[in-house]
């Protein structure tokens, strides 16, 4: 039987951080035995705010090393860049015949934008759903590893599927589902107890793959605590059981049970539990920040990957445009 086909697509701004790594990137790594990855560098979608074309490589070389770094294989999924896929834009462009303005600017992600940045509301911001749409459909993608955020994007794209195969032929495209690698993702929050950690959040409560590890230890050390618990057992604070998710996933077993031992007894210093995490969660990231810069120099390498992963997603992409084009009546010779 063939492997499922899987897309997603990386935002090629911001730096990645923990949140990502354990909501975004190890979902990746789970998928990448047994399905059929095609995950790419968003950086077409990055233009609609108009980034300085001087950092636009840099940003797309350090997603990439940030990827591979934290165990994401080119080896075994496709890597690359979106600008590197011209069949992309050309099915943006045949199912922008099928997308309404009306359904693309009740979109909460374009109202949203509008809000923000009234200043720039061009129509590549309008047409993101399509843009987004076209990514998944290439690959004719059953699955798409995104978070609650995206879902709505992702309906669209279903209903954009569903037009298409009721206008020219019934199950070309199927239809794409969110995909949760089950249960245990883990969700991090950011320090300072407000909400996830995420790229536009306070930069001093959120842990990047690239901070040093000075830089590491003084934002955990800064987390926000409280005087501890008054009763036994009693139930955490979010940002409190932040600081466990995190000695969870960097500590040793017994070095987590220790400190919500501490915590159920009502005796726990949070001062020690931040020294512990910072040295732990230190280690986990060093190798991977490593890691990281260090392929983000070795542009030989980068230009590898995006050139045999672009090579992998051509051949899919093909194939599925020049079916579409005959479909929709495009074949003249
Ligand atoms: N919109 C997604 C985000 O903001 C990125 C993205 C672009 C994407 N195209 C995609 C994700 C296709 C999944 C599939 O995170």
């Amino acid at each position: 039987m063939s492997k499922e086909v899987v897309v997603s697509g990386i935002r090629s701004t911001g730096y990645l951080h923990l949140g990502n790594y354990f909501g975004a990137i190890q979902n990746y790594v789970k998928m990448q035995d047994e399905h059929n990855c095609y995950f790419f560098v968003a950086d077409y979608h990055s233009l609609t705010t108009h980034p300085d074309p001087k950092d636009l490589r840099q940003n797309v070389y350090r997603v990439v090393a940030e990827n591979v770094a934290s165990g994401l294989d080119p080896e075994k999924v496709a890597l690359y860049a979106q600008s590197d896929i011209p069949e992309i834009p050309e099915l943006y462009l045949m199912l922008n015949m099928l997308a309404y303005k009306g359904e693309l600017e009740k979109v909460p992600t374009f109202k949203d934008k509008v809000r923000l940045q009234p200043e720039n509301v061009n129509a590549g911001l309008l047409t993101y759903p399509v843009l987004m749409a076209a990514d998944i459909l290439i690959h004719r993608a059953v699955k798409v590893p995104v978070g609650k955020d995206q879902e709505q994007h992702l309906e669209m794209a279903r209903n954009f599927a569903n037009r298409f195969n009721t206008r020219y032929g019934a199950d070309f495209f199927p239809e794409p589902q969110v995909y949760r690698s089950n249960q245990d993702t883990v969700k991090i929050l950011s320090l300072d107890g407000n909400g996830k950690m995420s790229k536009s959040e306070n930069v001093n409560a959120t842990i990047y793959l690239s901070d040093e590890d000075d830089v590491i230890r003084k934002k955990i050390m800064k987390a926000k605590t409280d005087a501890g618990p008054t009763e036994p057992n009693a139930e955490m604070p979010d940002y409190i059981r932040n600081l466990f998710v995190l000695m969870q996933v960097s500590s040793a077993p017994e070095v987590t049970a220790k400190f919500t031992a501490d915590y159920n007894n009502c005796n726990i210093r949070y001062g020690d539990m931040k020294k512990q995490l910072a040295e732990d969660m230190a280690n986990f990231v060093r190798p991977i920040r490593e890691r990281a810069a260090e392929l983000q120099q070795d542009h030989a390498a980068i230009q590898r990957i995006l050139k045999d992963g672009a090579e992998k997603a051509r051949a899919s992409s093909a194939a599925t445009i020049a079916e579409a084009r005959k479909m929709i009546g495009i074949n003249y010779y």
